[in-house]
């Protein structure tokens, strides 16, 4: 028994179909392949409940906004998201004097609520157009033509299907072009923040907890969607009202407990299960450990001068957990995967393939060559992998360099002789980007990070692909990164808000020749000279053959096993995760348990650290067990974790429980499971929800804005 058990879960990790909670399904195609297998788990409702056209669904109530979700909780527009995305809003309303991110904000009422610069879209509906696009393709045409071909008839549907409505759609591939579906999105545009807690409690464990269980982060947010007339999307305006949802969801505070049936609703971003093991292994041995360590500089230099200095540790919070985030996460993909041995599986894998391709004369006309060609491509594209890396994570990384690079645009304008009028456009552009820019920039963490990281750039990457500054660099400062840096930083205008400003007020040919001599300038724009030259075309054309082989690729695997159910990769659509709340075994001796709380706050906390200073209004409502209808026998629930397959993306997005009920809000996935992306293991695979009644609880008792609950549907028996 247990040898089989072992067996079947070593197939599943191999292929990623279906075996216990893994995938991320399309909620028009619930019906067909998921619902029996929800409803086995504990689900009550049906398909049709879970997403219509025909009538409203809980599909109207979720949201996509930013690069997170939200989801409906009230008839007002009231809408519930994590505190980390709706982090760049409230930090751009914050300042030393006052400073949202550290106390807080509550609107206290509707007046109060604080424009955003994020839009709210819901899917209007969903359609399986393969046909339609692949009925205009045919096995002579080259991989471009095909390319090309699909655009032009996507572009098509698209055009068709939002005709005379204010609708926007798009077309997006599936199994890399085996399956094409619409989407019609209905995009609301003013979105104002409501409440949030203090990143104390928002952001509680920082970027220390951050990927981790066990975890007590209150990381949710409240955000309004506002309407025009007639309920429509209009731009912000004091005229607009609340916008009137087609469905919201209820919140249960019945409680989680282990085995419930958990379903995430929501836009995960980017999955890749279906990579072959050379990409593994370029990821796992190459990419990863260089990013990881470029952004260990990173993070070193912020986190020193935040520690020193209250403005910049505002100015860099945002930063810093950006860099923090992608950093720690490819730390614990690079260990899950090694401990998951996901090369060698994947090897096996295509060891499989191999054979029952050479097991007939026709697979073999198909697939005979597929392998080989893929072996051929990463090969070539290993060449490029660290350059591409360094480019991105070195050399642009460095914020000057980026934002003088911004200024090209202007410059080409400039040098096509475009009308007066186009160029003050531009301009216009690049101010509010030069306003942004120097809200949130400090030199000092500028011009050290420049220092390293181009140091790095030279010595990790071979010199075809050094941008032309290097031969300068060697001649005139032999080695010396420290004066070049000087050199370079006393000579810029872009490290000067006064001077960029008074280049935008009146860009002239004079202001051009200034731009154009500017070290950081001409660092950048030489940077992505080379890219474009020596590395994106190549990697342009690789890439495009690459989608051909693993289109071929996953119809083959599909082919091989016809009776499985192959999910498609994370695209920043909609989709369905179901699973069930389960706590798990992360190491040797260790056990889980599936729930945090309150208390676990109390043990972290350290006024010292920073992020475990626990805010004194909370410690008194631990003090005094004042949990209101919230608590459980005198402890208050924080968060849990379930079995749900999610990604990036899926940030923000509704735990809902068997009767269709709000019962957490998806923030995170726990460290041992976070290669997901790549390869899902259903022992270490979690993901990470605040429970909803720790978020009542502080809107009630700790922010006092209980006025928001009454707009609200509260499950309590
Ligand atoms: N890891 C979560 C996600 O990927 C949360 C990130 C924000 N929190 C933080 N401490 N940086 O978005
Ligand atoms: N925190 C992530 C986000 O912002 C979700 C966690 C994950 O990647 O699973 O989308």
């Amino acid at each position: 028994m247990r040898k089989l058990t072992v067996l079947f879960l070593c197939v599943s990790l191999n292929i990623g179909y279906v075996f216990s909670d893994e995938g991320m399904w399309l909620p028009l195609l619930l019906e067909r392949y998921n619902i029996s297998k929800m409803q086995e788990k504990g689900f009550k409702l049906s398909a049709e409940d879970v997403y219509s056209i025909n009538q409203a669904s809980i599909k109207d109530a979720i949201v996509r906004i930013g690069g997170c979700t939200a989801v409906l909780v009230s008839d007002e527009g009231l809408i519930l998201t994590n505190h980390h995305c709706g982090y760049g809003v409230i930090q751009s309303h914050s300042s030393v004097e006052n400073d949202y991110l550290t106390n807080g904000f509550w609107a206290k009422d509707r007046s109060q609520e604080l424009p955003g610069t994020q839009t709210a879209a819901f899917l209007v509906r969903m359609e399986d157009v393969t046909d339609k696009i692949l009925d205009e393709l045919n096995e002579a045409m080259s991989e471009r033509e095909r390319q090309l071909k699909v655009i032009e008839v996507a572009r098509k549907i698209e055009t068709e299907a939002v005709r005379d409505t204010r609708y926007r759609a798009g077309v997006a591939p599936f199994y890399y072009g085996n399956q094409y579906f619409l989407f019609i999105y209905d995009v609301y545009e003013d979105v104002r923040l409501v409440g949030a807690p203090p990143s104390a409690i928002g952001k509680f464990g920082g970027d220390t907890d951050n990927w981790m269980w066990p975890r007590h982060t209150g990381d949710f947010t409240y955000f309004r969607i506002y309407a025009g007339e007639n309920n429509e999307p209009a731009k912000y305006s004091r005229d607009n009202t609340p916008y009137k949802p087609k469905k919201f969801l209820p919140l249960s505070i019945r409680g989680v407990h282990e085995g419930d049936f958990t379903m995430v609703y929501g836009y995960p971003g980017t999955t890749q299960q279906y990579l072959t093991s050379h990409a593994v292994k370029i990821l796992t041995e190459l990419s990863n450990p260089h990013k990881i360590r470029l952004r260990d500089n990173r993070l070193l230099v912020m986190g020193r001068e935040m520690e020193k200095n209250p403005a910049v540790r505002i100015q860099y919070a945002s930063k810093y957990a950006g860099v923090a985030n992608a950093w720690k996460r490819w730390i614990g993909e690079s260990n899950g995967l090694a401990r998951l041995n996901a090369v060698q599986r994947k090897i096996d894998l295509e060891n499989q393939f191999t054979a029952w391709v050479n097991d007939s004369p026709e697979r073999q006309l198909k697939y005979g060559t597929l392998l080989d060609e893929f072996t051929g491509i990463y090969n070539e594209l290993e060449h490029y992998t660290l350059p591409r890396d360094y480019n991105r994570e070195a050399l642009m990384a460095i914020e000057g360099v980026a934002f003088a690079g911004r200024f090209q645009n202007l410059i080409a304008l400039f040098e096509k002789n475009e009308g007066e009028e186009k160029i003050q456009v531009e301009a216009n552009r690049l101010k509010s980007i030069t306003k942004a820019f120097f809200k949130d920039y400090y030199q000092p963490v500028d011009r050290e990070l420049f220092e390293i990281l181009v140091r790095e750039y030279y010595f990790n990457i071979s010199t075809e692909f050094h941008p032309d500054f290097y031969a300068e660099f060697n001649k005139k400062f032999k080695g010396d990164y420290s004066r070049f840096a000087n050199h370079v930083y006393s000579k810029t205008v872009f490290t000067n808000k006064a001077k960029v400003e008074a280049l935008l007020n009146h860009p002239t040919k004079k202001s051009l020749k200034t731009i154009h001599k500017d070290p950081l300038y001409v660092i950048a724009s030489q940077t992505s000279e080379m890219a474009d030259k020596k590395i994106n075309r190549q990697v342009a054309v690789l890439e495009f053959r690459l989608n051909g082989l693993y289109r071929k690729y996953t119809a083959g695997l599909m082919e091989m096993h016809p009776d499985k159910i192959f999910f498609p990769d994370a695209n920043r659509t909609l989709r369905v995760a179901y699973g069930h709340v389960s706590g798990f075994t992360p190491r040797d001796g260790v056990y889980y348990k599936n729930y945090t709380t309150l208390a676990g706050i109390m043990e972290k906390d350290n006024p010292e650290i920073y992020d475990y200073d626990v805010p004194s209004g909370l410690k008194d409502l631990f003090n005094l067990k004042d949990y209101g209808i919230y608590g459980v026998d005198g402890t208050m629930p924080v968060a849990f974790i379930a079995t749900n397959h999610t990604s990036g993306g899926n940030s923000g997005s509704p735990v809902i429980n068997a009767s269709g009920q709000l019962i957490g809000l998806n923030f995170d996935r726990v460290w041992e499971g976070t290669m997901s992306d790549i390869m899902f293991d259903p022992e270490m695979c979690r993901n990470i929800s605040v429970d909803i009644r720790y978020v009542l609880f502080l809107t009630e008792k700790f922010a006092g804005a209980g006025h928001l609950l009454d707009e609200m549907t509260i499950i309590k028996e």
